[in-house]
């Protein structure tokens, strides 16, 4: 995915300098390459490169517009057709250079096009298969049809997923944006300003008024205004509702943190506490729809099917019937035929936009005309996920701009616990005194992060300056504490870059711990629950080949703590109602863990290499 943020605007105002800060709000969509389109006085003034924002700033100076300027764009990359290059960094001219195009997506016909506009003349400069849009869209302005209509009629050639933003160079009162299946929102200071960006962090300092494109919509954004049209009816604008944002303006900043993600890590007491308001009659809904259903699924892909994958353990203690995960981007391979009428499918998704989870429910609701119920997770309002979904859910994380997820996972198992113990109240399987302990349990789980967040970080960077010379790992564990390894393990992949294996401390057995030599670093993962005996053995059998055993446990554990050469103790009961509740409290070591071992490896915890972090192509 890429980022794109612009304005246009009549008042007097540092253009230059709030596009730059707000295309870096953005550079978590995808940070190979940057660019920026200027308009002012009938000609387009671009700069881009290759490189991290703040490294192509220092050369570029892109913060400098002409005096004047009211209209930009910018635009920051995660690559998909053609290598970071100056060249096929956005934005993206036509032939005459009067158009410039800001895209993030894919357009799936670009071949085509391109060898159908190459046969008319244009000269592409780009293997982008963005370059195609500026020049279809002066393709059909050479008909001598207006701006807005030219967008239109190129977007009925298009194929693919796109978000664009178009300005045109003797056009100085228009930015046109359209949407197809890439978020766009549009950010409002009635009668000053307007703002379009990929997300709404960009646009936070200055407004909280906000819409939210649908699919095949276009805005067309004047300073201070903007119309709104489906993409193949520009005669009548038509009306779409205001959102206004609740999140703090400090939620989208560093506050003070060197990184996101470890600002993010600190915040996950307070994210926990707002989700834990989650209004009750939704959950009931949730839980009701659970308990009817026939077949259950529950589908998403990195750290969002972890979070399943630990959820999935304690609603089925509760609901007594077999929920199956499945990996979303294996969803359709996997059921096929299989899939039958009255399911439910539980779709969990931090952005709402990864486009495999999005393909899923898609096609589970074609498939079976309608007759599925699809019940969605997500932190962001109005994201594409919600409008596929009968029931939502948004968690209350706030913005997360740190590729690695980390408040987001705690949410999304808190949300799917809460849905649990509704599913355990009315089906009365439990005591009065069981639901307490359980609701106990679970609203102490911020608190419990908060004090393992003030106590350990010094315990945390310890551990992993003795580790710093290892590149293989296992993080083992048993039961529902197999979603905290593999979840751990996938932190400490993305942000280390260290190769690390999250499995079942009991599989592991079969194969895996031929590996293990003398000081191979091996951390489980030990909430006393009914698996704690049996881990002890496993713990035992890969200390005695010569293992480097670090163990995550309780505050008061003594069994695993007596055979494990370093402990990180979790601030919480010795009890089976806490015990449940481990994937949410024990995550924040080994994310920190990973956090720590990123700065040790001099690595930049906030962009890891390669990653975006939303997944929007296939
Ligand atoms: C998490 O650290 C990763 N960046 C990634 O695995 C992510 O969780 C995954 O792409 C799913 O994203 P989503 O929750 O926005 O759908």
């Amino acid at each position: 995915m890429c980022g794109i943020f612009g304005l246009i605007t009549n008042q007097d105002i540092e253009i230059g300098k709030i596009i730059l800060e707000g295309i870096k709000r953005l550079e978590y969509r995808g940070y190979d390459s940057c660019g920026i389109v200027a308009q002012h006085n009938s000609k387009l003034y671009v700069k881009k490169d290759a490189g991290k924002i703040n490294e192509i700033h220092k050369r570029l100076k892109l913060d400098e517009f002409p005096f004047g300027t009211k209209l930009g764009l910018a635009h920051t990359r995660w690559a998909t057709h053609g290598p970071p290059t100056k060249i096929n960094s956005h934005p993206h001219l036509d032939c005459n250079e009067k158009i410039a195009v800001l895209h993030n997506g894919i357009l799936e016909n670009f071949f085509e096009l391109k060898e159908e506009l190459e046969r008319k003349g244009h000269i592409f400069r780009s293997e982008t298969d963005t370059e195609i849009f500026p020049h279809l869209i002066e393709e059909y302005m050479k008909t001598g049809i207006d701006f807005k209509f030219a967008v239109s009629e190129a977007m009925k050639r298009c194929k693919g997923a796109y978000g664009l933003a178009i300005c045109h160079a003797e056009y100085p009162d228009q930015i046109i944006v359209v949407r197809k299946e890439s978020p766009l929102v549009i950010g409002l200071e009635e009668g000053k300003t307007t703002y379009c960006a990929s997300d709404i962090p960009a646009f936070l300092p200055y407004t909280r008024e906000c819409y939210i494109l649908d699919d095949n919509e276009m805005a067309v954004l004047a300073a201070g205004y903007v119309d709104f049209y489906d993409i193949d009816n520009l005669t009548n604008p038509k009306e779409k509702e205001k959102q206004i944002i609740q999140w703090s303006i400090d939620a989208a900043e560093k506050g003070g943190y060197k990184h996101f993600m470890l600002k993010e890590i600190y915040e996950e007491p307070s994210a926990m506490r707002r989700t834990l308001k989650i209004s009750k009659e939704t959950l009931q809904i949730f839980a009701r729809i659970l308990w009817g259903a026939k077949n259950i699924y529950i589908t998403a892909a990195g750290t969002s099917y972890y979070a399943c994958l630990a959820g999935k353990f304690i609603i089925t203690k509760f609901l007594h019937k077999y929920i199956e995960a499945i990996e979303c981007s294996e969803f359709q391979t996997q059921l096929g035929d299989a899939l039958q009428e009255d399911s439910v499918i539980i779709a969990v998704s931090q952005s709402g936009e990864t486009v495999d989870t999005i393909e899923a429910i898609r096609w589970a609701k074609e498939k079976l005309k309608n007759n599925v119920k699809i019940l969605c997770i997500t932190n962001v309002v109005g994201s594409s996920l919600t409008r596929y979904s009968d029931y939502v859910i948004v968690t209350q994380a706030g913005p997360e701009i740190g590729v690695a997820a980390t408040k987001t996972y705690c949410t999304q198992v808190l949300t799917l616990a809460l849905i649990g113990l509704e599913i355990a109240k009315f089906r009365k399987i439990l005591t009065k005194e069981e639901i307490d302990n359980y609701y106990h349990a679970l609203n102490s789980t911020p608190d419990i992060i908060e004090t393992f967040l003030q106590e350990n970080i010094d315990l945390i960077k310890d551990i992993v300056k003795n580790l710093d010379k290892s590149h293989n790992f296992f993080y083992l564990a048993r039961g529902i504490s197999i979603a905290t390894a593999r979840e751990g393990g996938l932190k400490l992949k993305e942000v280390a870059c260290r190769f690390i294996e999250g499995y079942s401390a009991a599989h592991a057995k079969h194969g895996p711990i031929s590996l293990v030599r003398e000081g191979f670093p091996i951390i489980f993962i030990a909430p006393p629950d009914e698996t704690y005996e049996r881990l002890l053995g496993n713990v035992m059998e890969f200390k005695a080949r010569g293992g480097m055993i670090i163990s995550v446990v309780v505050e008061d554990d003594r069994l695993i703590t007596g055979f494990s050469h370093r402990t990180i103790r979790i601030p919480q009961p010795s009890d089976k109602y806490f015990s449940l509740f481990s994937p949410i409290t024990f995550i924040p070591a080994l994310q920190l863990l990973s956090y720590y071992a990123a700065l040790k490896n001099g690595l930049d915890p906030d962009q890891p290499l390669n990653l975006a972090k939303t997944v929007t192509v296939h």
